[in-house]
This record gives structure tokens, sequence and C-alpha cells, in this order.
């Protein structure tokens, strides 16, 4: 990073990736950022009133009110620097006021979506597997937090599913006869048709016909996996009326259905299993997220050369994902410990690697 550049300079220099970490208050920083710049934002705020960072900064408020009141002035902001085409995920945990859950989370989204013009497109849960240490004896530990996904444009926002997607497992041919990724070889449909007793004589020669049509395009790779809905033998997946349901109406007017699964592999669910960060970290800083938590926002919503903002960075783990997967990153935090510590993180990372940046997204 070049330490006489401004933020306007770095978005525009399209040669270096390395990210550029600004200390100030978030609000008078990003007042300075052009609007519509930058693909994604990745963020954690302060929580209310769970801990005093070392630069004081937002969280510290008497009510939830004016912490939402206060969020709000900084997520406005972030509606302007942010491209029609955007991301913005935001990772919030709630708080306890005599005994009393807070619902934080839902009270800041829900104020996004009616205040704000966001649209929000998944709640995730993150699953932490381990809380924190809890004496009550009147309620279950806390183990999760919530992770929105807004965007400005419901058409038209940067989605990249082919990042994020798992291995396909791929069909197999055993004993001259195909066999789907899960096992699936179509004998057991056969006998289901053969056997019906709800399928009359036109529908149960279509039934085999289309059911050996899509074995065909699992031995030639088309289709990796699917499933068939038989009238009278398994139920339709979402509902069984016609009214609610186009697969129900489907099923009782030709007698099945295929559901396809995509050959690329399917894509993560809204629950992440993400192991909290290791205590090493928090030497230097309390509420550091997982490098896990970044990668599929970054991946899916970042393009290639986009840039992705954190505006309340801490030790830097938003910029150094974006970093590691070959992305423009801005981080701002309030605290001068913070953003020293962000810095020697990334050049320990550029040192491990000797000087040579492992990139994990080239292409
Ligand atoms: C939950 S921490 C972020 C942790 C970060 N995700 C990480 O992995 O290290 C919130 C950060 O917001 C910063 N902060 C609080 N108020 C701020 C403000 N008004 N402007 C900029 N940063 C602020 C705090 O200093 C703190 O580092």
């Amino acid at each position: 990073m070049n330490k006489t550049q401004t933020i306007t300079g770095y978005i525009q220099d399209i040669d270096s990736n390395e990210p550029f970490l600004v200390c100030g208050d978030s609000f008078e920083l990003l007042s300075k950022l052009p609007s519509c710049t930058v693909d994604c934002i990745i963020t954690s705020p302060p929580y209310w009133g769970h801990r005093l960072y070392s630069g004081g900064g937002i969280g510290l408020e008497n009510t939830y009110s004016e912490y939402i009141k206060n969020l709000l002035k900084i997520t406005n902001e972030l509606y302007r620097v942010l491209k029609p085409t955007g991301s913005f995920w935001l990772n919030i945990g709630d708080t306890y006021r005599n005994k009393k859950l807070q619902g934080i989370p839902w009270r800041v989204a829900i104020s996004l979506l009616d205040k704000q013009n966001w649209i929000l497109r998944n709640s995730v849960i993150w699953n932490k597997h381990k809380g924190g240490l809890d004496s009550s004896k009147d309620k279950l530990r806390n183990m999760h937090e919530n992770i929105f996904h807004f965007v400005k444009d419901e058409k038209n926002y940067f989605y990249d599913t082919s990042k994020i997607r798992s291995d396909a497992r791929k069909s197999i041919v055993k004993n001259g006869s195909v066999i789907s990724a899960t096992g699936v070889s179509g004998i057991r449909y056969k006998r289901q048709i053969e056997l019906s007793t709800s399928l009359n004589v036109v529908e149960k020669i279509c039934a085999l016909d289309a059911l050996n049509g899509v074995l065909e395009k699992i031995k030639k790779g088309e289709i990796a996996d699917f499933r068939m809905i038989i009238r009278g033998q398994q139920r339709a997946t979402h509902s069984e009326s016609e009214k609610v349901s186009g697969r129900a109406k489907e099923l009782n007017q030709k007698g099945f259905y295929f559901l396809f699964y995509h050959p690329d592999g399917t894509l993560p669910g809204d629950v992440w299993e993400i192991i909290p960060e290791d205590t090493q970290k928090r030497k230097n800083h309390y509420a550091v997220y997982p490098e896990d938590l970044c990668k599929i926002p970054i991946l899916a919503t970042c393009p290639k050369n986009g840039i992705v903002l954190d505006p309340f960075s801490g030790s830097g783990t938003t910029c150094l994902v974006a970093y590691k997967h070959n992305r423009k990153s801005i981080g701002l935090d309030i605290s001068t410990e913070y953003i020293e510590f962000s810095k020697e993180r990334i050049n320990e990372y550029k040192h491990e690697n000797c000087g040579v940046l492992q990139l994990f997204d080239q292409e």
C-alpha cells in the first residue's frame, strides 16, 4: 500500500490488490468515498453493549434505539457507496439486558428494509458449535449469530454460484446399468411404475419413457442426480395442493415428475457451520470473526476485479481474505491499534508466502 494514496486513488489503481487500511470514524471516512464504487461489503459492527474496544466508537449507546440509529447512519452511507450490482453482508449478534434477549439482529435488519430500501436475500445462521462460558440455569447456551445478505437491486446483483457450489459427485455405470451420484439406478422406480395401481397404462408407458430418457442423460454426464416422484408412491415435494404447487398439478395430471440436481454440485445452505477464530489473535482484538465467514460472500458476490469494503475492519480479517482471493479491499477502523495490527497481519501473510502471494482465485 502506498502511504500517500487516498481511498479514491486506491480504487483507481488497477495494479495493486494489497488492502487499503485507514484509521478513523467510518461515517466520516465513507463520506469521502464516491458513490457506487464498491462491489461487496462484509462487516461485523460492534454488538450493542458487549464490550469496550480500544478506540471507542459505536456499541456503547444507552439504548438499543440509539445504537440502531447510529448504525443506520453508517449503513445509509454504505448504500450510497455500494454499486447497484453490489452486496452487503452484515454479521451481528444479540444482547441480553436484565435477562431479556433484545432481538437486535432482526431489529437492525427490519430497519434496513423499512427505512433504507435494502433488499434482504438471505438470513444466514452462523452455527459456532461452541458458545462462550455461560453459567445460567434458566436458559439455553447461545451458539449462533446472524449474517444477513442485502442487495440494492433484486434482479441485477452480481452472484456467481459456480464459485461456491460443492464439487458434484458423478454418476457411474455398474454392471451395464447407470447409477446416479447418490446411488439411484432407476430399477426401483421402474418397478414402482410397473406395479403402480395409481397410474393407468398410458401413464405407465410415458413414465417409463421419461425415466429412460433421464437415465440416458445421466450416462452422458448431463445430469449428476435426480429424484422421481410417482403418483401414489412419493409425496409432492412442497404441497399436495394444486393451488399451492405446480408440481402437485403435474403429478395429478401426468402421474409423475422429476427433480434434477445441478450437475456442478449443490449450493451451500443458509446455516454455516464455522468454528470461531482461534484464541491466538484475541491478544490484540476481542471480536475477530473467522476467515471462513468471508469466503462465500467474497467468492459469490465480488467479481474478480471488484473491491471489498469493511467499515468496521477490526483485526483486518475481511481484507486478508479479500487479498487471499485476489480482490482489492478497503478496511476502516476507529482504532489505531487495530489498524496497525491488521497491517502486521497482512504483512505476516505476505512474508509467510515469501513475498509471493498465494492467491486462491486466479482465473
Ligand atoms: C466486531 S469488531 C470487528 C472485528 C472484525 N470483523 C475482525 O475480524 O477483526 C468491530 C470494530 O468496529 C470498530 N469501530 C467501532 N465504531 C467504529 C466507527 N464509528 N468507525 C470505525 N470503526 C469503528 C471497533 O474498533 C472494532 O474494531
